[in-house]
């Protein structure tokens, strides 16, 4: 197979630094949901937080297998406060369509570099981006038919404490 070239590398290693940007943004959500005592929003976000992290040593791993050299790059401070519920998860689905348009990007880069590896391995992403984007928008979805009631609020937030990290080794659907 031939060498990755560099410009594949530099881009992976931007998307690996993009990861820890997530993971690090849904941390300071569950740190806001913690704040205003949603328990179980705070547990959805801390499992986002790990499956983000899983998404960079998943893009880590590939660059070392292929011979690349990993290079990690400062990480950007996240907000740290939020209007509401609604608006922290706004921000959640806004930020994965903007996830998913870096992912395209890295797909179109793989294409024209001829580099049909990376394209494969980048395939995981694309199916990914579209269960991310799906589970942000649910929630929204349900956080807008809420409103203003107090009881929705507390019933979805029971809802979203029962999320668990599943590790991939156990998860044979990635
Ligand atoms: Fe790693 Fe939320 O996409």
């Amino acid at each position: 197979m031939a060498s990755i070239s560099e410009k594949m590398v530099e881009a992976l290693n931007e998307q690996i630094n993009a990861e820890i940007y997530s993971a690090y943004l849904y941390l300071s959500m569950a740190a806001y949901f913690d704040s205003i005592g949603l328990k179980g929003f705070a547990n959805w976000m801390r499992v986002q937080w790990q499956e983000e992290l899983t998404h960079a040593m998943r893009l880590y791993d590939y660059v070392v297998e292929r011979g690349g050299r990993v290079k990690l790059y400062a990480i950007e401070e996240p907000p740290s406060e939020w209007e509401s519920p609604l608006t922290a998860f706004e921000h959640t689905y806004e930020h994965e369509v903007n996830v998913t348009k870096r992912i395209h990007e890295l797909v179109e880069l793989a294409m024209s570099e001829k580099d049909y590896a990376t394209y494969n391995m980048l395939q995981w992403f694309v199916a990914e981006q579209v269960e991310e984007e799906a589970n942000a928008s649910e929630i929204v979805d349900k956080l807008r038919l809420i409103g203003d009631d107090g009881r929705g609020l507390l019933m979805l937030d029971t809802e979203l404490g029962a999320r668990r990290f599943v590790p991939e080794q156990e998860d044979q659907t990635q």
